[in-house]
């Protein structure tokens, strides 16, 4: 099925950005790229922002975060509530991220990851679903989570 995809990055994800949206279009999905538009220097927390902010705002959609090492974007993202980045660096992460965490933006670094990899992620992200049961409390308590509920 069809799938919608947000993609941003930092300058040091930049130089793949072109290169993952064409495989995404590849596959038959959608992709709608939010920068930047260029390989200057800029903060990831900007861009993992504007990313977390269009998945949220676009029911089912997903999203692509790309840094360095996708490590500080996807901390960034998983800032803002309902948000569960997950950084992959495998077709297993991208595959049980899907399954038991319904991440809903795949990160990864383009300095850590090979093209190869990369596809094999998107295309896994992108065609697993949420196994939901068991899954589905904890999931619902990561928000908890965010809110301190779940601290004591
Ligand atoms: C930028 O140099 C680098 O720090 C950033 O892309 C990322 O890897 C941070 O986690």
């Amino acid at each position: 099925m069809s799938k919608k995809f947000y993609i941003a990055t930092d300058h040091a994800g930049y130089a793949l950005k072109a290169y993952v949206k064409d495989f995404v279009r590849e596959l038959g999905h959608e992709i709608i790229d939010l920068g930047p538009d260029s390989a200057d220097r800029v903060d990831y927390p900007d861009f993992a922002k504007k990313c977390a902010k269009s998945v949220l705002a676009d029911e089912g959609s997903f999203g692509i975060l790309i840094c360095g090492t996708g490590i500080g974007i996807s901390i960034a993202a998983n800032k803002i509530p309902g948000i569960r980045a997950a950084l992959c660096h495998d077709t297993y992460t991208a595959k049980l991220t899907r399954q038991h965490n319904d991440a809903n933006i795949l990160c990864f670094g383009e300095r850590v990851v090979g093209k190869g990899v990369i596809e094999d992620m998107i295309e896994t992200f992108a065609s697993t679903e949420f196994e939901g049961g068991r899954h589905a409390g904890r999931v619902a308590k990561i928000e908890g989570c965010t809110f301190g509920a779940n601290l004591g």
